[in-house]
């Protein structure tokens, strides 16, 4: 049975009748759970984790985390501004990113205590170049990967995330010509990992920190893999995380250096935490050798994930009326005129088409898509076809209902058109 735990007929009603459809809606009460099983990660010497915001940037979502300890993980200069205009301390924030800034605010953050990781050797000359002598962290692509698809891989050959590990040599070359002092060494091997692949890219990053005196922290990113769908298993943190500390401790005993650990999730701390909540609008079918289709008011503009991944979503139907209904087959589409935005697809081929087994749906009955916290609201085809981005709203501890965002206006989407003279 498909279920969305915190979102039941009742509150997904409420919550239309007060800020209409499609939404998010987020659940704090998950979020603190998600928060506090992340920060009770399993550690020898000292543990700093960090949200990777990337996952879902809302200014209350980097608060309520920050409030509870999590620092923050940034992966562009622009998650960096935003973390601080929420009010997150430059202190708290660690900067790796594709795109090297070429951005005052960077001198600034940094200033303010910002670490950086260098993620290319181009980005350590950079880094040198603007701030000689002081502490850099080094991403490295540790030669190995793993991700819930092949797309959200990033470690081993064919990925560009961080420097090759066997030039570690340059590293070294280009931090002593600048000065720097290497204080930490950094991988991410991908999003949805296998925990045994996580667990083998512990002991490759070890041998880069072995190759760095100066090194006193290990971050080992993110890509703890959370079941979405009931078949799908969720990384226990607690039972990968002993057998981390455990190569820890035998590094310290070898080398006499306590690495501290840093970890760094975006999926984890917020996968469940969220669902979209949408009406559906329309149906149809094909026939007898075709599907019967649900068509919601929803879709790649709130959630990328099936169209670009393949990504299996839970999925509810909410009768208007209240009724229990027979069981029945859909393809459930979303609204955008784009073959592609389906929210069915086979598991990991987004190409084809896997009908779900879903309560038998009416036109006007609300929908429930959960597992929508991470790579969601951040990650959407939002405003193709103009429709307004979604409102983000949270079921507080009390069951009152807070907007974190507001519908989209069209002046909104339009704001930045200028007119030419047509
Ligand atoms: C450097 C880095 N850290 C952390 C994360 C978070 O990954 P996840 O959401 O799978 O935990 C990512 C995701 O792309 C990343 O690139």
């Amino acid at each position: 049975m498909q279920t969305i735990p915190f979102l039941d007929s009742e509150t997904a009603f409420r919550i239309r009748d007060a800020f209409g459809a499609p939404c998010y809606v987020y659940d704090e009460a998950t979020l603190r759970d998600t928060a506090n099983q992340v920060l009770a990660f399993p550690n020898a010497y000292g543990l700093t984790a960090r949200y990777a915001m990337k996952a879902c940037p809302n200014a209350n979502i980097l608060r309520l985390f920050s409030s509870m300890g999590l620092k923050i993980d940034a992966s562009s200069i622009h998650e960096a501004n935003r973390a601080v205009a929420a009010g997150i301390p430059a202190s708290d924030i660690s900067l790796s990113t594709q795109e090297f800034p070429d951005d005052a605010s960077l001198v600034a953050l940094v200033e303010q205590g910002m670490s950086v990781n260098a993620c290319s050797l181009y980005q350590l000359e950079c880094y040198g170049k603007l701030f000689s002598g002081k502490n850099v962290g080094i991403r490295f692509n540790p030669g190995l990967g793993s991700g819930g698809t092949q797309r959200t891989n990033v470690g081993g050959p064919a990925s560009s995330f961080g420097v090759w590990y066997k030039e570690a040599d340059r590293v070294k070359e280009i931090a002593e010509k600048y000065g720097l002092n290497v204080f930490r060494i950094h991988t991410h091997i991908g999003s949805g990992s296998d925990p045994e692949v996580w667990l083998k890219a512990v002991s490759l990053s070890l041998d880069l920190v072995r190759q760095f005196e100066s090194a006193g922290a290990l971050n080992l990113g993110g890509g703890y893999k959370v079941g979405r769908m009931e078949d799908e298993a969720t990384t226990d943190l607690q039972k990968i995380g002993e057998s981390m500390k455990v190569e820890f401790e035998a590094f310290a005993a070898e080398t006499g250096r306590q690495i501290r650990l840093e970890v760094e999730p975006g999926t984890y701390l917020v996968a469940n935490t969220c669902a979209i909540l949408a009406t559906i609008q329309d149906m149809t079918s094909t026939g007898e050798s075709g599907y019967d289709f649900i068509k919601l008011d929803s879709g790649m503009t709130e959630n990328a994930r099936p169209s670009m991944y393949g990504a299996q979503h839970p999925m509810v139907v909410f009768p208007q009326d209240g009724e229990a209904r027979a069981k029945k087959e859909y393809i459930v589409t979303g609204h955008c005129c784009e073959s592609g935005d389906i929210l069915t697809p086979g598991p990991g081929d987004p190409e084809s088409l896997s009908p779900r087994t879903l309560s038998e749906a009416k036109i006007g009955d609300l929908f429930g898509v959960g597992g929508a916290g991470a790579y969601c609201s951040s990650m959407s085809a939002k405003n193709y076809n103009s429709f307004p981005e979604s409102p983000e709203i949270m079921i507080r501890l009390d069951g009152q209902l807070s907007v974190m965002r507001k519908r989209q206006s069209l002046e909104q989407i339009t704001a930045n058109e200028a007119t030419i003279g047509f």
